[in-house]
This record gives C-alpha cells, sequence and structure tokens, in this order.
C-alpha cells in the first residue's frame, strides 16, 4: 500500500540529526566543535593561545604548531563528551585546510584524516574564510537568503565576496595591502595598547573621540579595500604629536582609526549590496566583533544584515562544522590525500 502522507512526515519526524564534527587549527586558536543539520551547536570548544602569544606581540607560527599538538586530542575528546554524543552519532569529520599557517593547518588536518580512518567516517576539507560566513547559520530564526553579499574581515583577509548559494562563492574584492585585523594589530603595536590590536584598540577608543584626520583609501570603482596608508598615516600622526603610550592623546588616536576603518568597511559595502541587490549583507571573521563596525552597518544598510554573536566571529570550529556539513550534503568529500593550501582563496 503506498505510503499516506502522514506516514511521510513520520518517517522525517525520526531521522536522526547529521552530526557533523569540525575542527579547526588554521591559526592560534585549537577549537573543536559537534554541529547537528549545520545549524544547531552540541557543543564549541575553545584554546585560546593568546597569551602564549601576547608575550611576542603577534602569533609565532612554530609556537602555535607545537600548541595545537599539546591540546587537539583534549580538545576534540571535550569537545564529543559537551556534545554528549558518541564515534557513532557523528556522521563526518570537517577541518580547515586553509588559508593559515601551514603547520598549524597540519596539525588539525593530521588529527581529522585519523579520525576519519579510524572510525570510518567522509573526511571534509573546509576553506576557512567560507567557514567564517557560517557563523550566520548557527544563530536562531531564517538564515541568510541568498544572493548574500559577504564582508569577511579577519587578521588575514578583508573580503568582498557574492555568495549565490552553499559553496558558491565570487570573490569581488580584497585588501591590497593589509587587512582589516592586521592593521588593527599594528596600530595597537604604534599606541602600544596591547595584544589582540583589535579589541585593545576598541577598548582605548572608548574613552576617546575620533576627532583625529586619518586618511581613508576609497579605491573608487572596485570592492578593494587598502589600510597601509591609514596605517601610516596615524604612525606619522602619532610621531608628529609625540603621542606616547599612556597619554590621553591614545585615546583619541585610537578612536580615529577605528572610525575610519570602520567607515570605510561600511560605506563599501552598503554600495556594493545596494549595486547588486543582494537580498542581505552577511559579515563575518574576527573584526566582525568591533562594536562601532556592527553598529555603523546596521544602522546604515538598507539590506539586512547579519551579524554572528560576538564567539562566533573569531575562530571556532562549529563554523567549520555547519560549512562542513552544507559540503558533505552536496557529496563534496575528501579522501586521505587531503594536503593544507596554506593560501588557498575564496572560491577555489
Ligand atoms: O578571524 P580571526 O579570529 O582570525 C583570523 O582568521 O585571522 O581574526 C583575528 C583578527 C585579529 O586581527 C584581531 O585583532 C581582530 O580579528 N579582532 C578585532 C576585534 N576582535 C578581534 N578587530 C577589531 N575589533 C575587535 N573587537
Ligand atoms: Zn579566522
Amino acid at each position: 500500500m503506498p505510503a499516506s502522507p502522514a506516514g511521510i512526515i513520520r518517517a522525517y519526524a525520526i531521522m536522526p540529526p547529521v552530526n557533523i564534527l569540525g575542527i579547526e587549527t588554521s591559526c592560534d586558536e585549537t577549537a573543536a566543535s559537534v554541529v547537528a543539520d549545520g545549524r544547531r551547536v552540541l557543543s564549541n570548544v575553545v584554546a585560546s593561545q593568546v597569551e602564549i602569544h601576547a608575550r611576542y606581540g603577534g602569533v609565532v607560527p612554530e609556537v602555535a604548531s607545537r600548541q595545537h599538538l599539546l591540546t587537539i586530542v583534549p580538545v576534540i575528546e571535550q569537545a564529543m563528551v559537551s556534545a554528549g554524543v558518541g564515534w557513532r552519532d557523528i556522521s563526518a569529520v570537517a577541518v580547515t585546510n586553509g588559508p593559515g599557517l601551514a603547520g598549524s593547518l597540519l596539525v588539525g588536518v593530521n588529527a581529522a584524516k585519523a579520525i576519519a580512518a579510524a572510525r570510518r567516517l567522509p573526511l571534509v576539507g573546509v576553506n576557512h574564510l567560507e567557514s567564517h560566513v557560517y557563523a550566520n547559520w548557527l544563530v536562531e530564526g531564517d538564515p541568510p537568503a541568498f544572493p548574500a553579499l559577504c564582508l569577511i574581515v579577519s587578521g588575514g583577509h578583508s573580503d568582498l565576496v557574492l555568495m549565490n548559494g552553499h559553496g558558491q562563492f565570487q570573490r569581488l574584492g580584497r585588501t591590497r595591502d593589509d587587512a582589516a585585523g592586521e592593521a588593527f594589530d599594528k596600530a595597537a603595536r604604534i599606541l602600544g595598547v596591547g595584544y589582540p590590536g583589535g579589541p585593545a584598540i576598541e577598548r582605548a577608543a572608548h574613552r576617546g573621540s575620533a576627532s583625529l584626520a586619518l586618511p581613508r583609501a576609497w579605491l573608487k570603482g572596485t570592492d578593494d579595500f587598502s589600510f597601509s596608508g591609514l596605517k601610516t598615516g596615524l604612525f606619522h600622526l602619532v610621531r608628529e604629536r609625540g603621542i606616547k603610550p599612556g597619554d590621553p592623546a591614545v585615546a583619541d588616536a585610537a578612536a580615529s582609526f577605528q572610525e575610519a576603518v570602520a567607515e570605510v568597511l561600511v560605506v563599501k559595502t552598503v554600495e556594493a549590496a545596494e549595486r547588486l541587490g543582494v537580498r542581505n549583507i552577511v559579515v563575518c571573521g574576527g573584526v566582525a566583533a568591533n562594536k562601532l563596525l556592527r553598529r555603523y552597518l546596521i544602522d546604515k544598510s538598507q539590506v539586512p544584515v547579519f551579524i554572528p554573536p560576538l564567539s562566533l566571529c573569531t575562530d571556532n570550529a562549529a563554523m567549520v562544522a555547519s560549512c562542513g556539513y552544507y559540503r558533505f550534503q552536496s557529496g563534496r568529500t575528501d579522501d586521505l590525500n587531503l594536503d593544507v593550501v596554506p593560501s588557498l582563496a575564496i572560491g577555489s
């Protein structure tokens, strides 16, 4: 007898969730997470190395990869325990294989391969930049609608990317020199406000006003960015005015710098979104944690804006598991020859 519609609906209702174990080690966070059906975070464990690298004022690649080696197994174990799942509940292992630091990526990719081989699980290599975008699928409510314009602003990238569907990315613009996060980190060093630079500049800016003139690179007619002129402008301003770390003027310099970065990112993103007629703007990456940038984007855009909660802006493995889920569902898995690609571009 043919199944009744009610029978079909009941059969779908008892389908077990597709749980993906995500692993992320592209820079200085060792992270593992279990996500159900690409959207429901069952666990999200991040072991940050920030304090270890703080004394050097930046990430030391050798130190980062050695630290990943020490923490990767306990972090994965904790992600499984916190999610309350066993290996039989996992459908696939997703891992960041680029872009990032080669030695760091290798630790995560080899851990994922070992699990895939030992547990006979499918392996899914994930692009770190694409995974940042998927942080916006991990919040309750309707996910972003396509086509969406993605602003990916992290320590290594400032990309404007058109997303036409799951896994369909077309890069429209990128930074020609420093990434937005890199610019924050360098500005923090110039102003002596601490590490990591983004949050340090944000804290310092809170006490100041954006009253100092700094240059903005508009690169009209393109969707590219440039922040190195702004950084050099800050350097000269600090030197000419004799601003020293700890001076009250540091707060005004930090606020002026933050204002310039946020203004360029927001104006260029909103212009591109209107030109392309996208349905949503999707913001992600560590710099998306910046409160001024978040506020300006929401205030200035007519197109609805998605920005992840702060904890999902910086590197984590829940976004990797979500991105991996959509790749897995479209049949794009990898074999055990999966290798790291430190300079992997988005859309490749
Ligand atoms: O995405 P992410 O965690 O790692 C990379 O993939 O690069 O981004 C790290 C970057 C750093 O440059 C950091 O200074 C910046 O994000 N960042 C911020 C803030 N929090 C982190 N920049 C501005 N404001 C923040 N609140
Ligand atoms: Zn990142």
